[in-house]
């Protein structure tokens, strides 16, 4: 998830770009650049690190361009650097693109361009884009860049300035953002409102497919197939820091919403063409060193351990090696049976956090080989393990984690998948089976984000309680220990999960009149059960909100709500059902006037033991 600014006008466009890009750091910050026509060429001015170190490199020069292109990056493919950084230009300097998303296929396009001779200099995916645009360019570059997006798969908002064509900028979009600012005598582009709202409120909010030409008297767009489109003007209406978070009250509010896209984008490019298998090139493992591996343990802190409780069910089912799961802080103390026949796994969002950072050194230490799940490139953790598995989330600003969550799961599943291809412990048909509803994800989270209103009525009744208690079996379990951590860490109910089957054996005691009862029952095989656990609590009159796939009425009979996800593989169950209960957090949270993003006492990366 990266920022992009583009402007064509009258004025210097230096620091319009910079303060575009200042206002869009909060989508990626690990390095920036800008592209203007100076002196008849592409001048291309990239830095890794924070915008200002950008600023300090242009600082006391001269510029006399009005038109550019900015970038401010959070890496993807490529760690951060300066030659990483964008924008990218082709081989003669004739053309810089900057890119948000992920071009699946870049690849194979990378080998064909260099058979085309090509030089590349950096190691993104985005670099293709300046290399197609020469290779196809004829005189028109949006009849180029229109070329260009039938080449490329994936997810784009890129922006074109070509030196032949200095009068315009090209920018075309598909599943990432991209808004036109509408000016007089001047026009801007920004993957964001942010940038724009200090120059216009009057936007044209690009869909997938299009391409606009921008100019500093018009903005014209055409679709996918070259037709002309009739863009109606959006008029924003949010103030600045409402904008920030793309209109929700909350980072945390826009990161929930935030899990379809980042879904796709960690499945993308890592599923083979056929749908038979998981494809991850990042696991450096021969076939034989897979095969060898006696045991797995998982270590990791908060919710990315509950990620990884996750992991460990999926793995053991998927792949038939034993994996055992600590909490990080626990593991590095607990004199682990890790050697070198063991693969550890490490979870972390940050791939900062302290006590994993020691979990890693620690296995490293005893022999082991370390695969890293973690969400920022180049981050501590990312750095030292073996193998990196990077959840593309994009950055995760609220304390409360949420998108890197379900992306990790996305990661369990793949790992599961690709250990048991190369162990042969599952079937072909499954496999594909599994790959196929892995898919339907990102769509499904989609479907639950639009049909929560239970939830409101739910927290009218509860948003004085002071405990809650989650309960589910198997994966169910896992996923009610996430719900109640997302519930007490920011609306500071009590929340505590139980495994169902343990109510009797002492939480029963605390089940009184009135007390909400989350329950999860997606498991299929452990649904009758949970029909009875859900029976024992009613029968000491709590209040059962529970979850359940589509079209499992029984539950209607026992529950006082019923919450129905899209039906799904029950493997899968995990990523639909923890988003109800992240809205349901949320949404307690705000009715009882917490600080959702920035809950007392807690830290986002806890980088001290
Ligand atoms: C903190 C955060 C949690 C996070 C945990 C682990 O407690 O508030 O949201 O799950 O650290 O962080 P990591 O970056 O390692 O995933």
């Amino acid at each position: 998830m990266c920022g992009i600014v583009g402007y064509i006008g009258p004025r210097p466009v230096t620091p319009i770009l910079l303060d575009g890009l200042k206002k869009l750091e909060y989508r990626g910050y690990d390095s920036s650049g800008i592209a203007l026509i100076e002196n008849n060429r592409i001048e291309v001015y990239k830095r890794q690190g924070k915008l200002e170190v950008l600023r300090e490199e242009l600082n006391g020069r001269e510029f006399y361009a009005t038109a550019g292109i900015g970038h401010t990056r959070w890496a993807t493919h490529g760690k951060p650097s300066d030659i990483n950084a964008h924008p990218h230009t082709d081989c003669q300097g004739r053309f810089a693109v900057i890119h948000n998303g992920i071009i699946e296929n870049y690849l194979p396009l990378k080998e064909w361009l260099i058979s085309m001779g090509h030089g590349f200099r950096s190691e993104t995916d985005t670099e293709v884009l300046p290399h197609l645009i020469e290779e196809f360019y004829e005189g028109d570059l949006v009849q180029t860049v229109l070329r260009v997006t039938r080449k490329i798969e994936g997810s784009y908002a890129m922006v074109v300035l070509a030196l032949d064509e200095p009068g315009r900028l090209v920018a075309a979009r598909q599943d990432s953002p991209l808004v036109v600012g509408l000016g007089d005598g001047e026009n801007f582009l920004a993957s964001d409102i942010p940038a724009l709202l200090c120059h216009t409120r009057n936007t044209y909010i690009l869909e997938d497919g299009e391409i606009a030409e921008i100019t500093p008297d018009g903005v014209t767009v055409i679709d996918q197939y070259g037709r002309p489109v009739a863009k109606n003007v959006f008029h924003v209406k949010w103030e600045a820091a409402q904008a920030e978070k793309g209109g929700f009250d909350h980072f945390m509010l826009k990161e929930i919403y935030e899990q379809p896209r980042a879904l796709k984008d960690t499945l993308s490019g890592r599923i083979d063409p056929d749908g038979a298998r998981v494809v991850l090139s990042e696991i450096k493992m021969t076939p034989e060193q897979i095969r060898n591996i006696k045991k797995i343990f998982i270590s990791a802190c908060g919710t990315a351990y509950h990620a990884g409780l996750v992991g460990k069910y999926i793995i053991e089912k998927m792949a038939r090696v034993p994996v055992e799961i600590d909490i990080a802080s626990e593991f590095r103390y607990r004199d682990p049976l890790v050697d070198k026949d063991s693969l550890v796994i490490v979870v972390s969002q940050s791939g900062e956090t302290a006590d994993t950072l020691a979990a890693l050194r620690e296995s490293k230490r005893r022999g082991a080989r370390v695969l890293a799940v973690t969400n920022v490139v180049d981050s501590s953790i990312a750095r030292e393990a073996d193998y990196i598995l990077y959840t593309w989330a994009g950055p995760e600003i609220a304390v409360a984690s949420t998108k890197a969550y379900t992306t990790q799961l996305m990661c369990m599943y793949l790992i599961g998948l690709y250990l048991a291809d190369i162990r042969g412990t599952l079937p072909e048909a499954d496999r594909r089976e599994i790959i196929k509803e892995l898919r339907k994800l990102s769509d499904k989270v989609k479907v639950i984000l639009n049909n929560c209103s239970i939830i409101d009525q739910f927290v009218r009744d509860y948003a004085g309680s002071e405990n809650a208690f989650f309960i589910g079996r198997g994966l169910d379990h896992t996923v009610a220990m996430e719900g109640a951590l997302k519930l007490k860490e920011i609306s500071y109910i009590h929340a505590e999960a139980y495994a169902a089957g343990e109510l009797k054996h002492g939480t029963l005691a605390l089940i009184i009149k009135g007390v909400p009862v989350i329950a999860l029952a997606t498991q299929q095989d452990l649904f009758e059960k949970m029909v009875s656990n859900i029976k024992e609590v009613k029968a000491r009159e709590a209040t059962v909100i529970a979850l359940a796939m589509d079209g499992v009425r029984e539950i209607e009979k026992v529950a006082d709500h019923v919450l129905h996800i899209p039906r799904t593989h029950p493997l899968l169950a995990p990523v639909l059902t923890v988003v109800p209960l992240q809205l349901l957090a949320y949404r307690m949270a705000v009715a009882r006037s917490c600080d959702v993003d920035q809950p007392r006492n807690l830290a986002k990366s806890v980088t001290v033991e």
